[in-house]
């Protein structure tokens, strides 16, 4: 049976978008919409309408009666999907069924689970999809004990850094040992292949050491990474015809935005599904394609004919986005890459404003901090809707060095990032909780957080200590102390003096090396002795309570432990140096390089707890207030904002790579980031970039040379 499937000759021709759609389709638009019978390429450039067209056209499928389950809608994000799934309902009026609208993963993942085929690969009911830091931890494990292997890559690491003429000690580089391994997936090696020999040393050493280790540790964890979706479906189609024919037949038609970016294995799984089908609609632009890094070919989008001999091509070629300056300048510096196929591109959009150089910043934190003023004061004084603001950056941990300024600033933001937000993390908030516990300790929230982190001490002993506290009307610390005979004991003189003696003593040690951490630890120390009223009446409540029956309920072993903690504190308020825990937990969680910004700027260590309670409130509850975006440029794609900020155009950064195919894919990647605006572009650069105490100069990029 095949549900709601009309034949081809039925289709209904459009004319124009029908009444509730805002958007008035051109003539080429139109023709792709009522283009059936033959696979189409929509290759036409940035801002041209492409995805509108995917979408339009998806949505008059609709209308016609054709069932969403029979239309493969692949899109390049989450927010594409989305996006297209609400103008459907819109259009069609109808809430259906759009779950066949979405990225290759997630369908790869939905046909996974589909008639549970996933057991055909070896998975078992609820397997669980592993972000990317969670597969390099795997990595990492494969590693664990294997001091052989570990000297294997150390050696190809070394031999590597050589050759870049560095004598750096080499260190296992496990981001790179996962990308290889994706690589390899995305290229369709299989586990079982002979080891084909076009592969780099590294790719030789992972395929022969690490892939098929890797797959069987995944599976055993009832696992798979994001690259197995896709790659594993793959598999199945081919191995399993009877599976590959059912999905052919349910999707009659299959539309795919982005197609430039398509790695191999895309292309094949694509291709696959495709089989002898007409009903194929492709968009894409070559001057976007910016995945050359992770494997995209670019082939579909250059030879499409080949691939589909009965194909027609459309072209797109007025922009809807970018006023005629922005595009003037984009245009401008597209023209300089040679590898492309080259298009006319116009706008009968206004001139605009141009873009808008800043070049005033000496560093890379003046920049940020830079930008979020100018950010904050345009908030104030016009009015702009912050989700139309973006922040992009060429890589990931730029985007990040925005985050911490944005918290500060109080500007609402939203990091598109697989990874959690800084402050979000779980071993940051507990080195906060654990810093306020040192200063507060009978505020009960941190105290009860920090408590939860012992070993031996669970929910159970802590809600006897809450429950205790509360019968006593005193704090949980004071329980504690009680219990554990681990009393501060006030002495005017010692608190008056001695540790803020000692603290100064082993400033001026330390003098020319003070890190913003003993600032930090200053901070708390004067913010103790502050306090010493408050420390003062607090000993009057704990003369009162009487710890005899909590006794009874704790056990030795973990009253031990409270006992450690009590004393570390101790230990912590008489003489820091011997605090160890704390500053090792503090900078194994990066928590001291925050710091050391904003602290810089904040001036104490109170208004930074304020603000970082604040924010992290705030986070919860501001879910959907609006915010400016703060991306890579690489996660922009096919996105579009009225104001995109382009920060650190310099030589190395932007572009990275300064020659050869890698400078034009930099280029494409620059002229993305511009074309995502529809009214203004900030580009900024900073003149020096330092470390350790030395500086270099930084030249612009020149790309701006390029644009104009
Ligand atoms: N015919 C049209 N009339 C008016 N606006 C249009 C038309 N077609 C598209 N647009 C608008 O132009 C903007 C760009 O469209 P869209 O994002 O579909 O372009 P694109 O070619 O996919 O861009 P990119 O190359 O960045 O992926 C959108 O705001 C869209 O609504
Ligand atoms: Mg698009």
């Amino acid at each position: 049976m095949e549900p709601n499937f009309k034949r081809i000759s039925h289709h209904k021709e459009i004319e124009q978008q029908e009444d509730n759609d805002k958007v008035k389709l051109n003539k080429e638009q139109l023709e792709a919409i009522n283009h059936y019978n033959s696979p189409l390429l929509i290759l036409a450039g940035v801002g041209t309408g492409k995805t509108q067209t995917l979408m339009s056209k998806y949505s008059h499928l609709l209308k016609q009666g054709i069932s969403p389950q029979n239309i493969l809608a692949i899109t390049f994000t989450k927010k594409a999907a989305k996006e297209m799934k609400l103008r459907a309902q819109e259009l069609s009026g109808k809430p259906l069924d759009y779950s066949w609208v979405g990225t290759f993963h997630a369908q790869s993942a939905r046909m996974l689970r589909r008639d549970k085929i996933f057991k055909l690969v070896g998975l078992k009911q609820d397997f669980k999809i592993l972000e990317q830091s969670e597969s390099r931890d795997y990595i990492v494990r494969l590693f664990r004990g294997q001091k052989n292997l570990k000297r294997l890559f150390l050696t190809y690491f070394q031999e590597a850094l050589k050759e870049k003429k560095s004598y750096k000690k080499p260190t296992m580089n496990y981001s790179e040992i996962q990308m290889t391994l994706d690589n390899l997936k995305e290229r369709c090696i299989e586990i079982e292949d002979d080891m084909p020999n076009n592969l780099t040393k590294l790719e030789q050493l992972v395929f022969m050491n690490i892939y098929e280790d890797y797959q069987k540790l995944l599976k055993k964890e009832n696992s798979v990474d994001f690259r197995d979706l896709l790659f594993y479906m793959y598999q199945i189609f081919r191995k399993f015809p009877d599976i590959l024919v059912k999905n052919r037949q349910q999707f009659k038609y299959i539309l795919v935005d982005e197609v430039q970016d398509l790695n191999t294995l895309q292309q094949q799984w694509l291709k696959l599904i495709v089989g002898e089908n007409q009903n194929l609609t492709c968009v894409g632009d070559d001057d976007q394609m910016i995945y050359s890094f992770r494997g995209a070919t670019g082939d579909f989008i250059l030879n499409f004919e080949k691939h589909f001999p009965t194909a027609k091509i459309i072209k797109l070629e007025q922009n809807y986005r970018s006023t005629k300056n922005i595009l003037m300048c984009a245009n401008n510096l597209i023209r300089h890459n040679k590898n492309r196929k080259g298009k006319v591109l116009w706008t009968d959009k206004e001139m605009g404003t141009g873009i808008n150089i800043i070049r005033e910043f000496n560093t890379i934190d003046e920049e940020v901090i830079g930008i979020c003023n100018q950010i904050s004061k345009r908030i104030q004084t016009e009015e702009i809707d912050l989700n139309q603001i973006a922040i992009l950056s060429r890589m990931n941990n730029q985007a990040r060095r925005f985050e911490n300024q944005l918290i500060l600033q109080d500007i609402p933001y939203q990091l598109s990032s697989t990874k959690k937000p800084f402050l979000q993390k779980f071993e940051v908030k507990k080195a906060h909780q654990y810093l306020l516990y040192l200063v507060r300790p009978n505020e009960d929230e941190n105290m009860i957080e920090v408590l939860l982190t012992l070993q031996k001490i669970g929910q159970i002993t802590v809600d006897k200590l809450i429950e205790e506290a509360k019968n006593q009307n005193a704090s949980i610390h004071s329980i504690c102390e009680k219990l554990t005979g681990v009393i501060q004991v006030l002495d005017e003189e010692e608190t008056s003096n001695q540790p803020q003696d000692q603290s100064k003593k082993k400033n001026k040690n330390k003098r020319g090396n003070s890190t913003t951490l003993e600032n930090l630890e200053q901070e708390i120390r004067q913010e103790y002795d502050n306090n010493r009223s408050i420390r003062k009446s607090n000993q009057e409540i704990l003369k009162k309570i009487d710890p005899t029956k909590i006794k009874k309920q704790i056990n030795g072993g973990k009253i031990k432990q409270l006992k450690q903690l009590l004393e570390k504190r101790l230990l912590f308020l008489q003489d820091y140096d011997e605090e160890q825990m704390y500053h090792n937990f503090l900078k194994n969680t990066k928590f001291f390089d925050y710091l050391k910004l904003e602290l810089s700027q904040v001036g104490n260590v109170e208004e930074l707890h304020r603000r970082m309670i604040e924010s992290l409130e705030k986070k919860k509850v501001e879910d959907n207030i609006p915010k400016i975006k703060v991306m890579t440029i690489h996660a922009s794609k096919g996105l579009e904002f009225d104001i995109v900020y382009l920060p650190f155009w310099v030589q190395g950064s932007v572009p990275i790579h300064r020659d050869g195919t890698e400078l034009e894919e930099e280029r494409r990647l620059a002229f993305v980031g511009i074309t995502r605006a529809k009214n203004e572009v900030v580009i900024s650069m900073h003149n020096e970039e330092q470390f350790n105490d030395r500086s270099w100069y930084k030249s612009k990029s020149q790309f701006l040379r390029e644009m104009s």
